[in-house]
């Protein structure tokens, strides 16, 4: 038995799907069919899974299927020999709710229980994109594997919104400098946990990438440099007194975490800037992999590959680094318009699901010698 899969996924109301019951088989999963059909949205509803959010960086809200108010998925997992029944609820201007095996859970309790990768072509704004995109990457990925971290950032955030507040409010004159004080202790002690783990992350996860990258593009040298948004926090602390004035004028915070970012350089020079549109998937593809091996370290086991309409876009060598890390999953998934494009020793070994819009999968073949 795998490690770690899915083993049925039910929706009800989650975008395109206004009902669904899939039984998917571990292993490999491609599921095909038209601009349209579903393909993301069935993606997005197992990554949901292991986050309750969704990996396009959008609102709860924008799930549920129009006209209703409410979505669930629910999800049966295998987990390290374990069955797990997954259910999230969502209902519209409400709070999730998550149950576990049918027991109410705090929604911070599904983390590491179904971690899954997701790989698409909004990818490349990993690169290309404004230093959100990449934040909210270092969050995501972190939180699946350290529910304290994911704790500390919701009280980041919470801190950070009323500091805000009250800097418009000094300004505005409905308050004093000296409240800021409280805040301001509260900011430099949550932020720290947030850049060290962020730190580290990204220290762990910088050779594997480097590597991942060798392997597959060969060639330029791959880095994968963290750019903290304050240095340490003695230099925070500094710089929140010195610049109080500032920050009361511009009614924000104006250093810490949320100004954090990565890069990456191909020997030397800034990727996103320099590098070719072959080299710029590469980067991403790289990163991608090595996070998937990242996680198979630390949660001892290999996360679900979601792997949305990327084949194509990829030359033989980095296909073949691709099929490398597929066959070392317990469970992907794969979208294509086409399967014929899709490389033949994949398919060979591949459950075969077309999907027509608003119906479930329907398997038309299974991996060769498996029937
Ligand atoms: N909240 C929603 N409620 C109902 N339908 C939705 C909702 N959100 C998206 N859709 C529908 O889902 C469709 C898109 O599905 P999806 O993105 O999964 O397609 P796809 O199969 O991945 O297509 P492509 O090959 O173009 O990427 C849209 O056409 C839209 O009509
Ligand atoms: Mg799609």
């Amino acid at each position: 038995m795998p490690a770690l899969s899915l083993q049925q996924l039910q929706l009800i109301n989650f975008r395109s799907y206004k009902r669904l019951t899939w039984d998917c088989p571990p292993g490999l999963n491609i599921i095909f069919g038209p601009n349209a059909a579903g393909k993301t949205n069935l993606l997005e509803a197992i990554g949901y899974l292991a986050l309750a959010r969704s990996f396009r960086q959008q609102q709860d809200q924008q799930l549920i299927t129009w006209g209703a108010n409410s979505f669930q998925v629910r999800g049966l997992c295998h987990s390290n020999g374990e069955k797990i029944e997954l259910v999230i609820n969502y209902q519209q201007h409400n709070n999730k709710k998550l149950t576990i095996n049918g027991n109410g859970n705090r929604l911070i309790e599904l983390l590491g229980i179904f971690p899954a990768i997701y790989f698409g072509p909004d990818d490349l704004n990993l690169l290309k994109g404004g230093p959100a995109y990449r934040r909210h990457f270092l969050d995501r990925e972190i939180s699946m594997g350290d529910r304290i971290y994911c704790r500390n950032l919701q009280d980041y955030r919470r801190i950070l919104f009323q500091r805000n507040l009250l800097l418009r409010a000094i300004k505005a004159g409905r308050g004093k400098e000296e409240e800021l004080e409280p805040w301001d202790t509260q900011l430099l002690v949550t932020g720290k946990a947030i850049l060290e783990k962020r730190a580290r992350f990204l220290q762990s996860l910088a050779p594997v990438v480097a590597a991942t990258y060798r392997d597959m593009a060969g060639g330029e040298k791959l880095a994968l440099i963290y750019r903290p948004g304050v240095a340490d926090q003695e230099e925070w602390a500094e710089r929140l007194k010195a610049g109080r004035e500032r920050e009361i004028q511009a009614g924000m915070t104006l250093w810490g975490p949320q100004r954090d970012d990565f890069t990456f350089t191909l020997d030397g020079h800034e990727a996103r800037y320099f590098a070719s549109q072959g080299q710029q998937r590469a980067v991403v593809l790289a990163l991608k992999l090595a996070e998937a091996r990242y996680y198979r370290e630390i949660l001892h086991v290999m996360p679900v590959l979601l792997l949305d309409d990327v084949f194509s876009e990829l030359d033989e060598e980095r296909q073949g680094a691709l099929l490398e890390l597929l066959a070392a999953a317990d469970q992907a998934f794969l979208t294509t318009t086409e399967v014929g494009l899709l490389p033949a020793r994949l398919r060979e070994r591949s459950h075969l699901w077309e999907l027509t819009r608003g119906r479930e999968p329907r398997l038309t073949s299974g991996p060769a010698g498996a029937q």
